[in-house]
């Protein structure tokens, strides 16, 4: 999700939202408007030295923000401490973040949801990196939930039920999870392409920052590698003004009503899901992901053959 301090067109809680949509797809207001959407699709200029963070919402963005600039600083934390994520990583997409990716030195850091499909067409012939993070799907619409809760840039959830529903029918915000997953795990055979859990990130973020580290072509040493580590835990991302959302102004994102950095944990899905939206969620889950030729954490619980296993 996009932090950043400056926000012009924000709406107070009370008013109803009015996304933006492009290409069927609806993206808050605050930030984007058709011409930066169109702008970044059709006529934007990767570089070869280019290194997207690219993510569906909700799925460690800022985390991995904080990873990549991190291992670009060589594990030194003052840059992190001192300047915003959203400006270490421009949203290119968003109208801000298009004016600061333009003027950003190479090799830039950006950042963006896009699904492939509106994604840069000069990519199609660069070498630039990306770096692809997912998260269960089903932590992702938890999450969410809540952000949008506080986030006043997007509409205020009815109930869990209907958000539920509207995640899986590709209603929300920045479309289908299934679609942006489908579309960029098309490149996952390609040198420049590089995909990672949210849930790997838990389960070993020194092991996950030695295998960024490598494919980036950076070389960190222990304590460097140490440092990113401990830079960018939850504990420590909490405490960091530039990345935990707390400087935003209070009618984009009201902090009464929620922590951007929410709990950080894996399987939250569990305190929210009932049965019958659990299983609701595996069946649809598998339709839609099938024939993907990809293995990942969660999908051990939503095939039947493979949790009796
Ligand atoms: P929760 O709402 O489940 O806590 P995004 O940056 O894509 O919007 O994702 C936000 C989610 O990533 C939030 O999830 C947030 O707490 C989590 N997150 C951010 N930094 C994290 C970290 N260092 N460790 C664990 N989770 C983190």
């Amino acid at each position: 999700m996009v932090c950043r301090a400056a926000a012009p067109n924000s709406h107070p809680s009370t008013m109803p939202v009015h996304y933006v949509t492009y290409k069927g797809i609806k993206f808050p207001p605050a930030y984007n408007s058709v011409h930066s959407l169109s702008f970044a699709h059709n006529e934007f200029l990767v570089r070869d030295d280019d290194v997207f963070n690219i993510t569906y919402p909700k799925s460690g963005t800022v985390w991995m923000t904080e990873i990549l600039s991190l291992i670009r600083s060589h594990g030194h934390p003052s840059w992190n401490q001192t300047v915003l994520n959203s400006d270490r990583m421009p949203w290119f997409s968003t109208r801000l973040g298009l004016e600061a990716a333009l003027s950003y030195p190479s090799p830039r850091l950006l950042t963006c949801h896009l699904p492939r499909h509106i994604f840069p067409k000069s990519f199609s012939h660069s070498t630039a990196k990306v770096i692809y993070t997912l998260r269960d799907p089903r932590d992702v619409v938890v999450s969410y939930f809540y952000f949008c809760k506080m986030c006043n840039s997007y509409e205020d959830p009815v109930s869990f039920e209907q958000f539920l529903r509207d995640f899986l029918s590709g209603e929300l915000p920045h479309g289908s999870w299934f679609e942006h997953v489908r579309g960029w795990m098309q490149m996952k055979d390609r040198e420049n392409f590089f995909f990672i859990t949210y849930e790997e990130l838990k389960q070993d973020l020194q092991g996950s920052v030695r295998r960024l580290c490598h494919f980036l072509g950076q070389n960190l040493d222990d304590d460097a590698i140490s440092s990113v580590v401990q830079n960018a835990s939850f504990t420590a991302m909490r405490q960091n003004p530039m990345c935990s959302s707390i400087l935003l102004p209070a009618d984009i994102m009201d902090q009464t009503k929620g922590q951007f950095l929410r709990k950080g944990i894996c399987g939250d899905w569990k305190n929210h899901f009932t049965v019958a939206q659990s299983e609701t969620f595996n069946r649809i889950y598998l339709e839609k992901m099938q024939g993907l030729d990809v293995a990942f954490p969660w999908d051990r619980d939503q095939d039947p053959d493979l949790t009796e296993q």
